[in-house]
C-alpha cells in the first residue's frame, strides 16, 4: 500500500541532524548505531508477525538509504510468557539497546520493565496491547503505539449492518432478527472487550434487530476458533446467522469449521473480522467473509520507528501525532469486497 512519504522526510530530517551532532570524525563510516530491542508476546500470532514484518522491512530501508547509519534490532519472542519477557528486556539493557518496544504478555503487569528501564535510562515504546494509563503516565519517557478499539469495533458493526440489509436472505429463519454468535480474542484484552461490546452496539444503531445465542473465547487463534465455532454450531445448529469475530484468524477458523463441515454457502451464516491481515484479505477475495476492518501494521511499524529513533537520541518528537505526549493510534478502516484492492499487501 502506501509507502512511507512521511518516514523518508522524516528520517532524513531526523538523520542528518542526528549525525551533525553525533561522531563526525568518522566521515564515510558507519558513525550512528542505534539498537532497538523489540519483543512480542507470541510471534505466531499472525497480526503481529505482519507488523513486525513491516517493521524490519522499515528498518532495512533506513540503512540501506542512510549512509553513515546502522538501526539494527534483537528481537525476542516472548512466548506468552510476563517472566520471560521481563528477562528479554533485562538482556536488551544488558546489550546496549538504546530504546526498548515491547509488545506486553500482560497488558496489566509492566513494572517490572518499567522499573527496569527507568534504572537504565532506556525510554520504552509498548505497542499493540495497552497498559493501563496510570502505569504508562509514571515515567515521562513511556510511549504507546496502536489503534482506537472503539473505532475497530463500530466500523465492524456498521459494515456487518450494511451487508445485512444488502442481503435480507442472512436472516434464513426468517424472523426479522438476525441470530449471532461472537468469537472473543484473549479475556482482559483492551481490543476483545471494546470490540465485543462496540460492534454490538453499532448493528443496534444501524436499526438491525439482533439476539445473541452465545460468545466464546478463542484468544485470537484460528485452531482455537474452529474448535469453538465447532462447539457453537453443535449447540445452535443453523440458527448461527451472524459471526463476529474479534479478528481475521478467528473469523478463518470459524469458516474452516463450515468448510470442514462442507456446509453449502447459502446455508452459512455471514462471518466478519477484524484485521486484514493477508490471509484475511484472501477470506474477503473468496468470499469466506463478508469483510473485516483494516488495523493499519503499516502504519503502526512505521511510526514506531520513527517514535524510537527519535527518543533513542533523546529528541524531541515533535512532529509526531503523539497524544498527550504519550500515545500514537492509527485509525482503522473497512474492507469489503468494494475497496479490497486499495489493499494489494
Ligand atoms: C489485536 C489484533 C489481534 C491480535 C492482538 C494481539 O489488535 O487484532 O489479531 O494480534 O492484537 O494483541
Amino acid at each position: 500500500m502506501r509507502k512511507s512519504k512521511f518516514l523518508s522526510i522524516f528520517l532524513a530530517v531526523f538523520l542528518s541532524a542526528a549525525l551533525m551532532a553525533g561522531c563526525g570524525s568518522d566521515t564515510g563510516r558507519r558513525n550512528r548505531e542505534v539498537r532497538i530491542g523489540m519483543t512480542v508476546y507470541d510471534e505466531y500470532d499472525t497480526f503481529l508477525s505482519e507488523l513486525t514484518e513491516d517493521f524490519m522491512a522499515d528498518v532495512a530501508e533506513v540503512n540501506a538509504r542512510e549512509q553513515g547509519t546502522a538501526v539494527s534490532v534483537l528481537r525476542f519472542n516472548a512466548a506468552q510468557s510476563q517472566i520471560t519477557q521481563n528477562e528479554q528486556v533485562e538482556k536488551m539493557i544488558s546489550k546496549g539497546c538504546n530504546v526498548i518496544c515491547v509488545n506486553l504478555v500482560d497488558r496489566t503487569d509492566p513494572s517490572m520493565i518499567i522499573e527496569m528501564a527507568r534504572e537504565a535510562d532506556i525510554p520504552v515504546i509498548f505497542f499493540n496491547r495497552e497498559l493501563v494509563e496510570e502505569d504508562l503516565m509514571s515515567w515521562d519517557r513511556l510511549y504507546y503505539v496502536g489503534a482506537d478499539a472503539f473505532e475497530s469495533g463500530k466500523i465492524e458493526g456498521r459494515t456487518a449492518a450494511a451487508y445485512l440489509k444488502a442481503h435480507p436472505e442472512t436472516d434464513r429463519s426468517g424472523d426479522g432478527v438476525i441470530q449471532y454468535v461472537v468469537l472473543e480474542g484473549e479475556a482482559g484484552h483492551q481490543d476483545s472487550i471494546v470490540r465485543s461490546e462496540t460492534s454490538v452496539d453499532a448493528l443496534i444503531e444501524e436499526g438491525i434487530q439482533i439476539e445473541k445465542l452465545e460468545s466464546s473465547i478463542a484468544n485470537w487463534n484460528r485452531g482455537q476458533a474452529q474448535n469453538r465455532m465447532g462447539q457453537l454450531i453443535d449447540r445452535h445448529g443453523d440458527a448461527i446467522e451472524l459471526v463476529l469475530a474479534n479478528n481475521d484468524d478467528m473469523a478463518l477458523g470459524a469458516a474452516d469449521e463450515y468448510d470442514r463441515r462442507e456446509t453449502p454457502a447459502k446455508e452459512r451464516p455471514a462471518i466478519i473480522g477484524i484485521d486484514g491481515t493477508k490471509v484475511g484479505l484472501e477470506g474477503v477475495r473468496n468470499e469466506k467473509l463478508i469483510g473485516t476492518v483494516y488495523n493499519d501494521r503499516k502504519g503502526q511499524a512505521e511510526a514506531m520507528l520513527k517514535l524510537a529513533l527519535a527518543v533513542a537520541a533523546g529528541e524531541p518528537a515533535d512532529d509526531l501525532p503523539l497524544a498527550d505526549g504519550k500515545y500514537i493510534r492509527l485509525p482503522y478502516a473497512e474492507i469489503t469486497m468494494e475497496n479490497i484492492d486499495q489493499y494489494d499487501n
